[in-house]
């Protein structure tokens, strides 16, 4: 069964409020290491199987490119029906697909899939639904034309026609950290003409050197450059996909919620480039487990088992870490409120082309619960110490509003109404079930 097909339409969710979170959870497969594995094993040689692969829609929007461009996809039963997956690549040639690529509201596939393209022989058109036709895409037509490919954009944005170049490697330094900006030029560079080196000022998260590298890709690395040489090509891989930390970011935070909560997930992936979330828990004030780490193809994974302190402190997230912690900041934003001294986000800019503005529907969606928050250009203060009330909550069909504030509605007093939960399904379908079997009421 594909991912799509799980989905349920469901427009409204009511949260009631809970007492703890308490119980063991495995999470399904990490969406971003998901794209990757996805989008490398359509261009390889052979046939990949991936399992715990992500149920999300966006990494089956990957897919559905690849499987467009050539390569067969075909999910294989499993222990959960549709983690697993075969993908026969196309040995390293894309067939120019008769309609466009669509990629659905990925800006992950669409960015890096232009950075697979643009090396490739043909034209190709890229299409995305409403909310990622109004996101920046400059940032991969710059360096990809720098390297040779003709790219145009529709002002700055899809529809997106790449007509693929003998590309030539560059050396670029991202203005802003972007890993999925990173990975365009990495995939681009892997089959230009001499090397592409990419420098950020922010490692941002590293999962494109890993998986070209389990892949058969030889990259090198420095503190803050990547480099890869041209013309390799890569060989079919099995692998199993970590939990994906961002989906646990919502239970992490939720459990962190009520001194009696009691959380173990198992299998989660634990890359340092994505788990800078327990550190700031932990300086929150909980107490976390790492247990049973192993690695595969580069990417660590373990069991994390959390304990709550009596009540969460305070912190402040800026500079480096607001990039590394992008995903986790509406989550962050939405517990603030619970904790003693409330929590400040800043160089957080990126946060308003993501699928949504988030920082404007956290600020408003705090509001309507009730609390106090202060916007800023680039984050927002959220005071601690502000008990909050259940209100109907507008996700603007952004997957991590509709749980971010799924979380903040379990510690609120009332019910809380979400907007638009179906959305949850992009990155992560089981969400609303799992959060049902470990909320204690
Ligand atoms: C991602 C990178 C981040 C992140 C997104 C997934 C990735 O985006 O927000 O959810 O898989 O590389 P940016 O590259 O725009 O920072």
């Amino acid at each position: 069964m594909q991912a799509s097909e799980l989905e349920v339409v469901v427009t409204e969710r009511i949260i009631r409020p809970a007492r703890n979170l308490a119980g063991a959870l495995r999470l399904p497969g990490d969406k971003s290491i998901s794209h990757r594995y996805g989008l490398l094993s359509g261009l390889a040689e052979g046939t990949s199987t991936f399992s715990n692969f992500s149920t999300g829609a966006d990494p089956s929007s990957s897919l559905a490119c690849v499987a467009a461009l050539g390569a067969k996809v075909e999910w294989l039963p499993g222990h959960s029906n549709a983690d697993r997956v075969a993908v026969t690549g196309v040995g390293g040639q894309f067939t120019p697909s008769a309609s466009p690529l669509d990629c659905g509201n990925s800006g992950s596939t669409m960015r890096m899939i232009a950075g697979l393209l643009a090396a490739q022989t043909g034209e190709f058109t890229l299409v995305g639904d409403e909310s990622l036709t109004r996101r920046p895409m400059e940032r991969v037509r710059k360096p990809l034309s720098q390297m040779g490919a003709q790219i145009e954009l529709t002002d700055g944005h899809a529809p997106i026609t790449v007509r693929g170049a003998a590309l030539a490697g560059i050396d670029f330094a991202t203005p802003i950290p972007s890993a999925q900006v990173k990975t365009a030029l990495l995939f681009a560079g892997l089959q230009a003409e001499g090397t592409t080196t990419v420098r950020e000022s922010v490692r941002t998260r590293d999962h494109s050197e890993l998986a070209l590298r389990a892949f058969g890709a030889q990259l090198t690395r420095t503190i803050d450059s990547v480099s890869i040489t041209g013309k390799q090509t890569l060989k079919a891989i099995e692998a199993a996909v970590p939990g994906d930390m961002s989906s646990a970011a919502f239970f992490l935070c939720a459990a962190a919620l009520f001194p009696e909560s009691n959380l173990v997930l198992d299998g989660l992936g634990l890359n340092p480039t994505r788990a800078t979330l327990l550190d700031v828990l932990t300086a929150l004030g909980a107490n976390i487990a790492v247990l049973n780490l192993e690695e595969k193809y580069g990417e660590l994974v373990g069991t994390v088992q959390l304990n709550p302190p009596q009540s969460l402190g305070g912190t402040t997230v800026s500079g480096a870490l607001a990039a590394q912690l992008i995903d986790e900041l509406p989550v962050l934003a939405a517990i603030a409120p619970y904790t003693r001294n409330g929590i400040r986000i800043r160089d957080a800019k990126e946060l308003r082309v993501k699928e949504s503005d988030r920082i404007d529907l956290v600020v408003k969606n705090l509001r309507a619960m009730g609390a106090e928050v202060e916007e800023f250009e680039d984050g927002l203060d959220v005071p601690g110490g502000q008990q909050l009330h259940g209100a109907q909550i507008d996700s603007g069909g952004d997957h991590r509003i509709a749980m971010a504030f799924s979380v903040a509605a379990l510690r609120a007093e009332g019910d809380t109404s979400i907007l638009g939960a179906e959305s949850a399904a992009i990155s992560f379908p089981e969400f609303f079930d799992m959060l049902e079997t470990v909320a204690e009421r």
